[in-house]
């Protein structure tokens, strides 16, 4: 991918459509897998997550086709039951597929996900809950392979910790098993939400997502559904966070206010502005930004650790000092070097960051490690004084479709090199 070179300090005005979530499209992709006939992903972004999601599914038997941003799966003719570790490796939600896979085949194998750039990832939850459905579970040598003998069977199940992804994969393991399955402690993620609207729109029946007791019923096959994918919240608040740090007065378009209260109050907080419709945004920003009152990242509705890096990027230049802490992933604040070179005075000890504003950040070379991390060197270079230079954008592309000609379209004098 090629660099991005920002020129900073340019005020951003006028109005941006936001693209559909990343983490809603993932799971339904993997989630086509159930169904019986063609199915079509409405507002699917184009990212390069979707890109090896499709590869997935392409290598299982399924035939994939974009027209714009509606994404068509055909998976009559999938066949396989294998996820290959070349294609695990390309993304780490790839396990999302598991719970699908075996639902359809009555097995699955996939390379374990290991480690990421976040820290540890590990998937004994949804291992668990797979298990506690009727798999046979076999792990060896970095592979887990999963076979059910009897079919899967409804269960009671109560994740230990509400992860997004074991919540979604014993969702998909559950919708088509004989029986009840109720998941207690379940993740209560917009994205969850979505994902049983799909399910539900192929036939599915599933209660209570969005809270933290979900029930499924399962049925014997799902058929065919249109979806259209929900607007990203975690682009909305890059978005917000852009315009904070460099002033200026936008509209985000087809965003949900209710997905990001948690965002919104801490930017309003810092001094930002905020109107609402039921599908669109005002963000004003005309001063320098203050502090804000300790910052935890928490589960949905609290405020999700996706958005913290981009808000710690904008607090960096606020007046004051303000304390993050992060409960969700053990390593996100690998990109805090990075900002560092821009000058900001951020100290971290553990899964705290401290962050004292400075006055002004200046331009600088630096290097993306992780897709969030990336966010914040964005809105670091935006706010920064002279030019910055961006690399390994390859991270930037697995979540964003495309921030450059968006920020360049409100003015952000930004650009590929
Ligand atoms: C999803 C999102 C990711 C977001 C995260 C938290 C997708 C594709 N990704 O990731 O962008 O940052 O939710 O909102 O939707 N854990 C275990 N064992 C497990 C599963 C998780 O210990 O079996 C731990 C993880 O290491 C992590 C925490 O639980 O510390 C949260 O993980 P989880 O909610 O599962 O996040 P993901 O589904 O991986």
């Amino acid at each position: 991918m090629p660099d991005i070179l920002v020129e900073g300090t340019y005020k951003l005005n006028g109005s941006v459509k936001v693209q559909g979530a990343k983490n809603s499209v993932l799971p339904i992709i993997a989630a086509t897998v159930l169904c019986g006939g063609v199915c079509h992903i409405e507002n699917c972004p184009k990212l390069s997550d979707v890109d090896a999601s499709v590869k997935i599914l392409e290598h299982l038997g399924a035939k994939c086709h974009f027209s714009g941003n509606i994404l068509s799966i055909d998976p009559s003719g999938i066949n396989d039951y294998v996820i290959p570790d070349n294609l695990m490796r390309e993304m780490r939600s790839s396990s999302l597929f598991l719970g699908a896979i075996l639902g359809r085949m009555g097995k699955a194998r996939i390379s374990s996900p290991g480690g990421c750039e976040l820290g540890p990832r590990p998937i004994d939850l949804h291992i668990k809950s797979l298990k506690c459905l009727g798999a046979d579970v076999i792990e060896h040598n970095g592979c887990v392979s999963l076979d059910v003998q009897n079919g899967l069977i409804g269960k009671e199940i109560h994740l230990s910790f509400p992860s997004v992804g074991a919540t979604e994969n014993t969702i998909l393991a559950a919708v088509t098993a004989k029986g009840v399955t109720i998941i207690d402690n379940a993740a209560k993620e917009p994205e969850i939400e979505d994902l049983a609207d799909f399910l539900k729109s192929a036939g599915a029946k599933i209660y209570g997502a969005g809270n933290d007791r979900i029930i499924v019923e399962g049925v014997k096959r799902l058929s065919s559904a249109t979806h259209k994918i929900i607007p990203d919240r975690i682009v909305a608040a890059t978005y917000i966070s852009c315009v904070s740090s460099t002033g200026g007065d936008i509209e985000l378009k087809d965003v949900n206010p209710a997905h990001i209260r948690s965002i919104i109050s801490l930017y309003k907080e810092a001094g930002c502005e905020f109107s609402e419709t039921t599908d669109s945004i005002r963000v004003k920003s005309n001063r320098r930004l203050k502090s804000v009152s300790t910052v935890r990242t928490l589960t949905y509705p609290g405020f999700p650790t996706d958005a913290g890096p981009a808000l710690i990027s904008s607090l960096s230049i606020a007046k004051g000092t303000t304390i993050f802490v992060e409960n969700i992933f053990q390593n996100r604040f690998r990109y805090i070097d990075e900002l560092k070179r821009f000058g900001a005075n951020v100290q971290t000890e553990d899964r705290v960051a401290i962050i004292k504003g400075v006055k002004n950040l200046s331009g600088a070379v630096c290097e993306c490690p992780d897709l969030r991390g990336g966010s914040a060197l964005l809105v670091a270079a935006l706010a920064a004084r002279g030019n910055s230079v961006i690399k390994k954008t390859e991270h930037i592309k697995r979540g964003y479709e495309d921030i450059v000609f968006d920020i360049s379209n409100l003015g952000g004098h930004i650009l590929y090199i």
